[in-house]
């Protein structure tokens, strides 16, 4: 995901301008910061542009999903239903509030089957957690309906899928909480950051508490501000901050280009027999930043990745062997590896992951192979890789 591809004059300018006051802090120094206040106006921005009420700005992704979590009174032993196919970020977060994240299945949507997350629930569910994998959606509606009926929160990560749309409404805006990255690889970077966005006031004040050892960010002198709970830092200085900023503005220029260049890809790859794309629920828009395909079975598929590695197509991802993105990998967390000792309910709670049926997930994970899509390619250099890729996996696929 391209942020980084565009980084220019315009974020220079943001930072410059946090570096001539030298004010690094998103809080106080009024006198000296020559009224410059980026993370505020990032916020205002950013809600803006997701057609949110709120917004909160974080550190990282990872921090956004744990401050939302939070500021949903997400706590110990509470469970969260998490897709099989994700970011670590996810257990992470869940684990860290000492609450227990609950793995089901996903399907041809790349993340969480509505089935499984009704099948997972006990009374000790509080939270469903789609994870919106390599720019596109779960099925929302469907998520949004079992949550009304079970009385559950429903968090989006939307870390990946940044300006993609569900039903003309921005992903991330839809549920009652919506998380965002900025690291370095997503589609805008800060560098490193995050945002929480949510339209209910109460979490919006939890999150703005919460990220700040729980400040009440009342008045101007911090030395006085109350406490009304616990918190910890998890917040964003003004210089990822400003980054940020100059980034929004080439948003929807970036949605542009990689929904031009994933097209011209699609079209080369659509009429080989075989070949089947990653379901993108009624009613939604990705936004574009992978290109997510099927192939008949794990053998061809495992086949026509490295084919194509070979063939000096780079970027794609077979997501099902490697130690980031699906369950298979994650033999720390199948065996609770930590540093300390996890809290008893985690331990009492969470499933025996090496020994839980996957192979829904499986079948789906293995067949899976996602093209990056880069906005700094020229449109030749795309028209060379669609060419590429057809003819390597047309033939991976005829052998
Ligand atoms: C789906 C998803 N969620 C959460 C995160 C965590 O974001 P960060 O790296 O900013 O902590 C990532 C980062 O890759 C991600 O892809």
């Amino acid at each position: 995901m391209p942020g980084f591809e565009i980084f220019g004059a315009e974020e220079r300018k943001q930072v410059n301008e946090v570096l001539e006051t030298g004010i690094l802090m998103r809080y106080g120094f009024d006198s000296l910061r020559n009224n410059h206040w980026k993370a505020r106006e990032f916020e205002n921005a950013f809600a803006k542009r997701m057609g949110s009420q709120y917004c909160q700005l974080v550190s990282s992704g990872t921090a956004a999903l744990t401050v939302a979590l939070a500021a949903a009174n997400i706590g110990a032993g509470d469970e969260v239903i998490m897709p099989t196919f994700t970011f670590v970020a996810s257990f992470e977060s869940i684990l860290a509030l000492g609450a227990v994240p609950i793995l089901v299945d996903i399907d041809d949507t790349l993340t969480l089957d509505p089935q499984a997350v009704e099948a997972a629930i006990t009374p000790k569910t509080k939270c469903v957690m789609p994870v919106h994998m390599c720019g596109s959606m779960a099925d929302l509606n469907a998520l949004r309906a079992i949550c009304d009926k079970h009385h559950l929160i429903l968090l989006e990560d939307a870390c990946q899928a940044l300006g993609g749309t569900y039903e003309g409404k921005c992903l991330g805006s839809i549920g009652d909480l919506g998380c965002f990255s900025f690291d370095f690889v997503k589609t805008i970077t800060c560098g490193e950051g995050g945002a929480v966005i949510t339209n209910n006031k109460q979490y919006a004040q939890h999150a703005d508490h919460y990220q700040d050892h729980g400040h009440d960010h009342i008045g101007n002198d911090r030395g006085a501000e109350n406490h009304p709970f616990m918190g910890y830092n998890f917040r964003i200085s003004e210089l990822n901050a400003a980054v940020g900023l100059a980034q929004l503005d080439k948003l929807d220029g970036i949605l542009k280009i990689q929904k031009e260049n994933y097209s011209i890809l699609r079209e080369a790859i659509e009429g080989i027999e075989g070949v089947t794309f990653r379901r993108v629920p009624a009613g939604g828009e990705e936004n574009y930043s992978f290109l997510n395909f099927f192939l008949p079975n794990e053998e061809l598929t495992q086949k026509a990745h490295k084919a194509l590695s070979e063939a000096g197509v780079d970027g794609c991802f077979y997501w099902y062997t490697n130690n980031w993105h699906y369950i298979s990998g994650w033999g720390h967390l199948k065996n609770l590896k930590s540093l300390g000792d996890l809290p008893s309910e985690v331990i009492g709670q969470m499933q025996d992951l090496n020994n839980t049926d996957f192979s829904k997930s499986d079948a789906v994970m293995g067949r899976t192979i996602s093209s990056l899509i880069k906005i700094g390619w020229t449109e030749k250099q795309v028209k060379e890789r669609a060419k590429l890729m057809a003819k390597t996996i047309g033939q991976t696929l005829k052998e």
